[in-house]
This record gives C-alpha cells, structure tokens and sequence, in this order.
C-alpha cells in the first residue's frame, strides 16, 4: 500500500484507469479509488468509436477532439494490447482483437423510410461538409457489404473510419495494464476530496463528479440491450450499423462472441429502470434494419447513466477553485472514443504542468463565465446555473 501517493484518481472507469496507467508509466504513484471498477457508464457503453457518425450540429470543438481521439485509437489499442499480452491475463485470452475487442470493420449509417434517409442524410451531409471521411451508397452498396440488411432499405452511407471496441474488456486490460505499471486500486467510495491526500486529484467518476466537485454534471439515462446470435456464432454483420427506421434512431453493434450490441435511448432522466415502452422501440427498429435478428436470444436489457454537460463536450482540467483538482468527465456519449486523448492530455497537464492546447474549449471555467453569449447561463459560479445544474440528481 502506498504511504503517499503523487495522483490520487477518484474512479476506475476506462477514463480513470487509462490516466492512472499512463500517469504510472511516467514514473508517479497513484491511487485509483472506486467501489466497483467499471460499474459505471462503461458498463452499459456499445464502445462505438465513431468520430464522424457522431459528429453532431453545433459541436464543432467535441468534434475536433473526438477526430484526435480516433486518431490516437490505434496506437492506444497496440500498447495496450502489448501489456494484457504480456500479463497473460486469463480474462482477456483467446478474445479476438487484442482481448478487448478493437475491430475496424468500419460503420453504416442507413435509412428505412424516405423520411429516415432524408434525416440522416441531412447529418451526413453536415459530417462531408466539415471534411469528414463518409461516403453516400445505394440500398445495393449497401446490401452488397452487408446482405443482412433488409431490401427495404432506401439508401445509407459507409464511415469507413468509425471503428468499436468491447467496453467491459477494456476496462479489463486496463486495471491489468494500470496494476502492472504499478497502480494501486482501493475499493471505496469517495464522497469528499477533503479525504484524498495527494498533491494532484483526479476527478474521473462520471456524473458522480457532480457531487463532488459542484461541477454541472448531470445523468443523461440510456437504455442498452445484448443480443446473441443462436449457437454463440458470430453475428451477421461486421460493420457497426446506425440506422434511422421510422423515426427511431438505433445502432446494432456486432461482437465476435456472437454478441449485438442494441442501443439507445437517451433520455434526461436518472434512474436505471428498464422500460417495456424502451424495449420494444429498440428491438423493433433493430429487427426492421436486419430481420434475422429477430431470432437471436435477448440476453440482457440494462440501463445506465451517461456524465452530460450544458454543452455535451467533456470538462477537462483543474477546478476554477481547486488548481490541483482536475478534472476528467463529463464525458456523456463518447467516454469510449474519448479515453485516449483524455488520458494523454491529463497525464502531460500533470507530469509537466503545461496545459495542451487542446484542452482549452474543455476547461472547467467555461460554465462559470457570467451570462454571454457563448454559455447562455444565467449568473452565478460552476454548479449554480438552474440550467446546467444537475439539481441534486446523482447517479446511484
Ligand atoms: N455513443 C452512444 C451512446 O451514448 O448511446
């Protein structure tokens, strides 16, 4: 057990253990404290990595960083890869793409109706429009990639660069990679930063940042279902598939464990009830974009709560009152994507005290400038805004 450590990191989600890894192979001792490492949002998560298909209106600068983040995918994939290989960790063996699940097979974006293609073409045309690499098809492209997809289909387009990765798995070689760098994990609950003795804290406990930091910090609800395919066999499609079907929007994520991930809602709420209404939306948007789905096994529905923020972009970087305390959250629909980039940026912040460049749109003080234009919040300091506050909601 470490007498002191140089980082303590409150929560053991992808985005706290990748900086605890990271800070560790820089030479700090850190701590990760968390009751239940990858309970979180990563639970639930798809693991989509998909800077352009989520590329949406008016988040330019969440763009941009999601793009970097992509970018930083591969070679965060290698090394990590390299550790859990070398740990042997029995967890992770005999998983395709590096035991946690990394494939590039790309992703579709697809539209049943005339209505549905119309809508999505009107984002995809947006993505093209800032230089994103995503390509219009034919119902016939489309079907020659992926024949499972239903001839009803009136047209898509294939992001070639929008990848996936298996969230839990990677939390797994993440807590293997972070413990063979040297990483303490101590199982509690922090509820005051006021405990924590170390000279740099990390605040990566998703919407439970809230409570801890006062930061605006609120549980955005999503609902999630896991499919497999009968017999364990891989599923019918490799490509990640984000459909619009009768006014529904899904995404069907496929696993080489015959696993299809099915999701979501989103929803401004913070409980994790599964509803039957949620259900039914998901499953019949998803059978109606490939119907042999209809015949897989529904092995889970499950519930979490996304870490969003009046501007949905992360909060990155110390408190406007606390320089020692940083912030990593807020992360809300792109934790996965995200981590690399995060982790690299927090772990260089820490290790040489300059702040990256890239870090500026995401800095914590943003929501705490008076009322103008680029906020909109009324007055007052981080968390008192009723508009970005999360009002008392945690993510219990
Ligand atoms: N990024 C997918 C989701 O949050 O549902």
């Amino acid at each position: 057990m470490l007498t002191r450590p140089d980082v303590a990191v409150v929560g053991a989600g992808p985005v706290g253990l990748a900086i605890a890894w990271r800070c560790a192979a820089r030479g700090l001792r850190v701590v990760v404290h968390d009751p239940a490492p990858g309970s979180g949002a990563s639970r639930v998560a798809a693991g989509m990595l998909a800077p352009v298909a989520e590329a949406y209106f008016g988040e330019r600068e969440l763009t941009g960083l999601l793009t970097e983040s992509a970018a930083r995918w591969p070679g965060f994939a290698a090394e990590l890869a390299g550790v859990a290989e070398l740990a042997g960790a029995a967890e992770l063996a005999g998983a395709a793409g590096a035991g946690f699940g990394y494939r590039t097979d790309g992703t579709l974006v697809v539209g049943l109706t005339g209505d549905d293609l119309a809508e999505a073409r009107r984002l995809w045309s947006y993505q093209q429009g800032l230089g994103l690499p995503i390509t219009a098809l034919r119902p016939s492209q489309l079907r020659d990639r992926e024949p499972a997809l239903t001839p009803r289909l009136r047209g898509g387009a294939v992001a070639p660069g929008d990848h996936q990765v298996d969230p839990r798995r990677l939390v797994t070689a993440l807590r293997v990679a972070a413990e063979r760098a040297g990483v303490t994990l101590v199982p509690g609950a922090v509820t005051r930063l006021a405990d924590l003795v170390a000279p740099v804290v990390v605040v990566a406990a998703g919407c439970g940042a809230a409570a801890l930091t006062g930061l605006p910090v609120r549980p955005v609800k999503g609902q999630v279902l896991r499919l497999r395919a009968p017999g364990h066999r891989p599923p019918d499609f490799r490509h990640v598939i984000r459909g619009y079907a009768d006014g529904e929007s899904v995404y069907l994520v496929p696993r080489d464990n015959g696993e299809v991930v099915v999701g979501a809602t989103v929803e401004e709420r913070a409980d994790t009830e599964v509803t039957a209404g949620a259900v039914l939306r998901l499953l019949r948007a998803a059978v109606d974009l490939v119907p042999e789905l209809a015949e897989y096994e529904l092995v889970e529905a499950v519930a979490g709560l996304r870490p969003g923020t009046p501007d949905n972009a992360p909060i990155l970087g110390p408190l406007p009152d606390r320089p020692d305390v940083l912030a990593a959250t807020g992360h809300h629909r792109h934790g996965i994507v995200l981590t690399p980039v995060t982790a690299d940026l927090i772990t260089e912040l820490i290790v040489t005290g300059r702040p990256d460049p890239l870090l500026t749109p995401f800095t914590a003080d943003r929501f705490a400038a008076p009322a103008g234009p680029r906020s909109g919040s009324t007055a007052g300091g981080v968390g008192r805004d009723r508009e970005t506050a999360n009002e008392g909601e945690t993510c219990d």
